[in-house]
């Protein structure tokens, strides 16, 4: 194998353009990777281990904190090193720092991607725009900071003088899953004496089941939108709206238990929240990419500014390690080129999330979001269909509940899923072996995912003959390791922030823009078409396919409202 550098120059020299080649499958680098993948597809994980005694090693990084162990991958040094070429060969290391220094990379939204200057320390400069943004992202923060201290000391007091015990979020998509997350993540920071709660659904059930047991004068709502247009978002805002007025009876209350997070001041205004109460982000903040804005106001109310602060640092040291880090002992970008490989070569339609801790419940979901969205493109950044597959399906269960539920299918079906273990040295609630036990489930999945159990193994342990191939795990199934010391603030914002850039790793891979999301466009435009074809008095003239005229009719006649 020769070096990067080398495989760059010898390219260059053939009149390759390295920087990005729109024909991903053309290049020299993804062609050398399908011919190794045929050389090293079957190789088994027990053989790699046993020829290389410092395989673990070799395969395990160690820095900022995290511990990110991918010995168990279906890898050989030369993969790893030709996966590193590809990376080079579509320019990397020359987008990430396009995008830390606020280039225009979302290219079909013309706009900058900035979330890694949303923990960007005071004093650092970060210009779109001919502006430098850390100072206003600063400025947006220490308003949280006040509000939020106000709300946490019972200083900011309710319509009836009431100090506030419920904080109700309500947005959808990256405005709720990511605050969330956050909260269930960091629960054990949080204020116990408080309620949190997280209204997303447009299904009124989210709503009502939500809010039946909160008194209105005791409840602050957080209205997080970035657009303050969409649908789920502005009905049930304004479900709430009704549903504190029918108690408090005087509009004045609003601005006592609204604010708003968001970049429509006009739209929020005419809301009735004031403009003091309103916190503001920008265009350049994904919604899948924003917990860590003012959308993370309800985290920051549970938690505390200074736990804030510390989730904030923990997502900069991975900013850092990203931008600073050599390829080869990046974390995030070994976690993107691995997903490229078993996406690419191994044709993997899926990737398994599986954190071993119970607060991080909510962390599969939280990544659907943000992986899914951002990478489920079928056009490159040019506007030409791609030939390859793009981003793989995500989803995923807090351990050890997913081992009596899809792990079988892990263990011995058919399809190839690659898994990420996610776990702590260190327990947040110590309770007899209880931790013990829940890490010792994770080393052993890993070890049971690439081993498994051969034939003669299982003979050796007195198995009937014909039960023998029922009891094989054929073993050779790709995990990564994931390990942090504890589940603290500052570990979430590492850990997010990790799979943030592993994203974006695989996006500059396949050559596409993983900052916008044209695709929600289309179902959103059919469905205000239908709301007045469900709810209008008169016989809607339908023009729909005969599936979907027949479905509006019947639920027309099943409310009473067909005339028909
Ligand atoms: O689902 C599409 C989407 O635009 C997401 O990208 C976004 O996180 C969500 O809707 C909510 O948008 P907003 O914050 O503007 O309400």
């Amino acid at each position: 194998m020769f070096s990067l550098i080398t495989r760059n120059t010898f390219w260059k020299e053939m009149g390759v353009n390295i920087a990005r080649t729109s024909n991903l499958t053309q290049i020299p680098a993804w062609k050398y990777l399908e011919g190794h993948y045929l050389k090293i597809k079957d190789i088994d994980l027990r053989r790699m281990f046993a020829e290389d005694p410092d395989r673990a090693e070799h395969f395990t990084i160690e820095d900022v904190g995290v511990i990110f162990d991918y010995s168990k991958n279906r890898v050989t040094r030369e993969t790893m090193g030709a996966l590193l070429d590809l990376a080079g060969s579509r320019g990397l290391p020359h987008r990430i720092e396009s995008m830390f220094s606020g280039e225009k990379i979302n290219t079909t939204e013309n706009r900058a991607v900035l979330h890694v200057a949303l923990r960007a320390p005071a004093g650092e400069s970060i210009i779109v725009d001919g502006r430098n943004v850390v100072p206003e992202v600063r400025e947006v923060l220490e308003r949280m900071r006040r509000f939020s201290s106000g709300v946490r000391d019972g200083q900011w007091k309710g319509f009836t003088g009431k100090p506030i015990r419920n904080v109700v979020n309500i947005g959808i998509g990256g405005s709720d899953l990511g605050p969330r997350m956050a909260y269930n993540a960091l629960r054990h920071y949080s204020r116990r004496d408080m309620t949190f709660r997280f209204i997303s659904n447009v299904d009124g059930t989210d709503f009502v089941e939500n809010t039946r047991d909160l008194q209105p004068d005791e409840t602050l709502f957080i209205i997080s939108s970035k657009t303050f247009t969409t649908l789920e978002t502005m009905t049930n805002a304004y479900s709430a709206r009704r549903w504190l007025l029918n108690k408090m009876e005087d509009e004045k209350a609003v601005a006592r238990h609204f604010v708003a997070v968001s970049t429509n001041a006009e739209k929020v205004a005419k809301f009735g929240i004031s403009p003091e109460n309103m916190f503001g982000l920008w265009d350049w903040v994904g919604g899948r990419y924003s917990m860590d804005s003012a959308i993370g106001l309800s985290t920051m109310i549970a938690i505390g500014p200074e736990n804030f602060e510390a989730m904030l640092s923990g997502f900069h040291s991975i900013d850092e390690h990203f931008r600073s880090a050599p390829m080869e002992r990046n974390i995030p970008v070994l976690m993107g080129l691995l997903t490229v490989w078993y996406n690419n070569f191994f044709e993997a339609e899926t990737v398994a999330i599986l954190p071993y801790d119970q607060y991080l419940e909510h962390f599969p979901a939280y990544l659907q979001q943000l992986t899914m969205e951002s990478n489920g493109k079928h056009v490159t950044l040019d506007g030409m269909r791609v030939d390859y597959q793009t981003g793989p399906i995500f989803w995923g269960e807090a351990g050890t509940n997913g081992q009596h539920s899809f792990y079988q299918l892990m263990h011995q079906g058919t399809k190839l899923i690659p898994a990420d273990f996610i776990g702590f040295f260190k327990p947040l609630n110590p309770l007899g072996r209880h931790h013990d036990l829940l890490m010792a489930n994770l080393f052993a999945q890993t070890e049971a995912l690439a081993f498994g159990r051969t034939a003669d193994e299982v003979k050796n342990e007195g198995t009937p003959d014909w039960l023998v191939p029922h009891r094989v795990c054929d073993g050779n199934r790709p995990t990564n390791t994931i390990l942090l010391e504890q589940l603290t603030p500052e570990a979430l914002g590492k850990l997010v922030a990790l799979y943030e850039h592993s994203v974006f790793t695989q996006g500059v891979i396949w050559n596409i823009d993983s900052f916008d999301q044209w695709g929600v466009e289309l179902g959103k435009v059919l469905a205000n078409r239908i709301i007045p074809e469900l709810e209008s008095a008169d016989e809607p003239r339908l023009a729909h396919d005969s599936s979907t005229n027949a479905l509006i009719r019947l639920y027309r006649k099943m409310n009473n409202r067909s005339s028909g």
